[in-house]
């Protein structure tokens, strides 16, 4: 069983993505546990605050070094956390081999932060991973743990089915997925390709993987320049 504890100012963000579909049948399934902890309950104060101005001046409040810190020792005191990730533009940009990656581990904390960020010395002395989701700023880093729960979440296995394996997404094999089509054959005179009507599982597979090369031709020539 894989466990996301993730800490946030605003759970109610959280709880609705992490409670519907696939996500849902992994927590229902037992493989996996997801805990939301609102940072409000390590607040310097009784009025809730984990947020100061910056030193230096400027726009926007910045997260402080006390909840953040109280919390994640905390919560350390009942596991061994594989990575703290913090969710920020600047970070490594998330992708499959890190969603991956990710799957594999047995404990994860994600910490969310808001206005101008967090504190440096919190990324200096706990945060081990640092995650963009892509080079746009939003105003917080719930939906990017929403994003990353759901990504790393449907790859633990047991929690996708054969017909929805995991195994033929896009990106999985450097490659965009081929196109789909279900019933009717003909719909207002457009046809479904005719292969995928024969029977035949070589030629489809065939079909299915030159369709996927010359998708990903097209659209994403990057993920064919061999890097790795
Ligand atoms: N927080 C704000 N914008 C973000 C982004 N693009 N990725 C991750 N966290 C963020």
């Amino acid at each position: 069983m894989m466990h996301i504890d993730i800490l946030t100012v605003l759970p109610e963000l959280l709880e609705s993505p992490l409670s519907h579909s696939i996500m849902k049948r992994a927590r229902d399934k037992g493989l996996l546990k997801v805990e939301l902890h609102s940072l409000r309950q390590w607040a310097v104060n009784a009025y809730g605050q984990v947020d100061d101005y910056q030193y230096g001046g400027g726009a926007g409040m910045v997260m402080m070094c006390e909840p953040l810190v109280n919390a994640i020792e905390q919560l350390s005191k009942n596991r061994v956390y594989d990575e703290i990730i913090y969710f920020t533009p600047d970070g490594v940009r998330f992708d499959q081999k890190t969603a991956n990656l990710l799957s594999l581990q047995q404990n994860l904390l994600l910490i969310c932060g808001h206005y101008k960020g967090i504190d440096e010395r919190v990324r200096q002395h706990f945060v081990t991973k640092e995650i963009s989701i892509g080079d746009y700023v939003l105003s917080g880093g719930e939906l990017p743990a929403a994003i990353l729960v759901d990504a790393v979440g449907r790859l633990i296995p047991g929690v996708l089915n054969d017909e929805t394996s995991a195994l033929f997404d896009s990106f999985q094999d450097d490659l965009l997925a081929p196109p789909v089509y279900t019933r009717p054959a003909d719909f207002r005179g457009w046809q479904v390709p005719d292969i995928l009507l024969s029977g035949d599982p070589q030629k489809i597979a065939d079909w299915r993987y030159e369709t996927a090369l010359e998708r990903t031709r097209q659209r994403r020539p990057d993920l064919l320049d061999d890097d790795e």
